[in-house]
């Protein structure tokens, strides 16, 4: 190759997810009978209204540019949505559409990071937080989330943050968190509030999940006061209403700020189709039935998971509190067999059976911190779901298989056992 590639772009980091997709994908395309429960996507039809929506505009000839920041009528959809469901005192102006939650992580970079500025990250975390910390030539200073504090952000680690980095400038929260389920409480979001407001310092608050709290109901920073000032929360189609190959998403936060973002959206994608912004304003409101009653599935998905993953000897889950995700604690599946959590996950996939395999990630997937943990998300039906559950002892019992897959895979094999707690 002539030319060079940047050493950001020879160094980035992707979500592994879509890589362990693309190899179950092939394994079933040779005829493998493969559980996909590696990535973060719902099993169900995006909800009828923003399909019947989106189709109408199609018929309108909606196909037209329109403005960066968003339709006005999706914006004001979008606006009284976190209002009536999160008491966000939110109007239009403080709305930016975006193609999913995704893109409002780097647009968030680029609104409020230098080079060089300290960003905490709450570890294990979402993949791309990092990239797009460093898209921007800033840090990424990671603060574990434990087990025992039912992986909680501690508020503790984030007064350590602003105490001691020499460049403090932004917080990423995500809650309810991929992968591992945790969810900041009411109380954490007041008490995190007190400690930045007025301050020089922005958080990204990441809230695809905002539907998929089994305990309570979804909290946001932004009904604390003060904080649509400095923070930037992201919501998404794609979980709630099962759309998200539509990519559509939006970010709420001051008009400034809103106003921002609307002009980087400017210089890279001009604007979100209106097509899709009209399919997600009929999905906010009048899906809302349907959108419930799809939670509720994935609620049921979850326990069923969690039960059965909880009764194999050395995984160890919390109870369920949000999002589709199961992260059981491994470590003494890994200790046992000497692999690593992410070579366990592929040797399930690819190494345990000749003609079925479930594919999930390991935990380091999401940064060193989650290291001995799985993640396997819901996106099966319930049956599919129970026969990953009863192949798991199976395949963990086939200690030869497992030493040959090492033998073909050795960076899988574990140098130094996990602590266990
Ligand atoms: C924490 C987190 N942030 C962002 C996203 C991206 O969502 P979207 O499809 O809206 O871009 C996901 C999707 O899995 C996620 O888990």
């Amino acid at each position: 190759m002539p030319v060079t590639l940047s050493q950001f772009a020879q160094n980035l980091n992707v979500e592994t997810a879509f890589t362990v997709l693309a190899v179950a994908k092939q394994l079933k395309a040779a005829g493998k009978d493969v559980v996909e429960l590696e990535i973060g996507d719902s099993p169900f039809p995006s909800t009828a209204h923003a399909k019947q929506a989106g189709e109408q505009a199609i018929r309108d000839d909606q196909s037209h540019y329109c403005p960066s920041p968003g339709l006005p009528e999706f914006r004001t959809a979008a606006a009284k949505f976190v209002k009536d469901e999160f008491a966000i005192p939110a109007t239009a102006a403080n709305v930016v559409v975006g193609p999913g939650a995704k893109i409002f992580q780097q647009f968030f970079c680029e609104a409020f990071l230098n080079p060089g500025d300290g960003a905490l990250v709450f570890s294990p975390h979402f993949p791309t937080f990092l990239p797009n910390i460093e898209r921007r030539g800033a840090r990424a200073v990671l603060a574990p989330l434990r087990q025992q504090a039912e992986f909680r952000p501690e508020v503790s680690q984030i007064e350590h943050f602003l105490k001691t980095d020499p460049a403090p400038r932004a917080i990423f929260l995500n809650s309810p968190h991929n992968p591992t389920g945790g969810v900041a409480t009411a109380d954490d979001l007041a008490q995190i509030a007190n400690l930045i407001r007025g301050r020089n310092i922005a958080l990204f608050s990441d809230e695809p999940y905002c539907h998929m709290v089994w305990k309570g109901r979804h909290h946001s920073i932004l009904e604390q006061p003060g904080m649509l000032d400095q923070c930037v929360a992201a919501y998404t189609f794609s979980k709630s209403y099962s759309m998200s190959g539509w990519r559509l998403g939006f970010a709420v936060s001051s008009p400034a700020i809103t106003d921002a973002i609307g002009k980087m959206i400017n210089t890279c994608l001009s604007c979100v189709p209106p097509i899709v912004q009209l399919a997600g304003a009929a999905a906010l409101g009048r899906d809302r039935e349907e959108r419930d009653r799809v939670m509720g599935l994935f609620r049921d998905k979850v326990v069923l998971l969690t039960n059965g993953l909880n009764r194999i000897e050395g995984f160890k889950t919390l109870e369920p509190t949000a999002t589709f995700y199961v992260f059981p604690n491994v470590a003494p599946v890994c200790n046992r067999l000497g692999i690593t959590s992410h070579g366990l996950a592929l040797y399930l996939l690819e190494g345990a059976d000749e003609h079925f395999g479930v594919a999930c990630l390991g935990g380091e997937c999401f940064g060193e911190a989650g290291a001995g943990f799985l993640r396997f998300s819901c996106a099966e039906p319930n049956d599919r779901l129970q026969m990953a559950i009863d192949f798991l002892p199976l395949a963990l019992s086939r200690t030869e298989r497992v030493a040959t897959y090492l033998a073909k895979n050795p960076r899988f094999r574990l140098a130094k056992p996990y602590p266990v707690a």
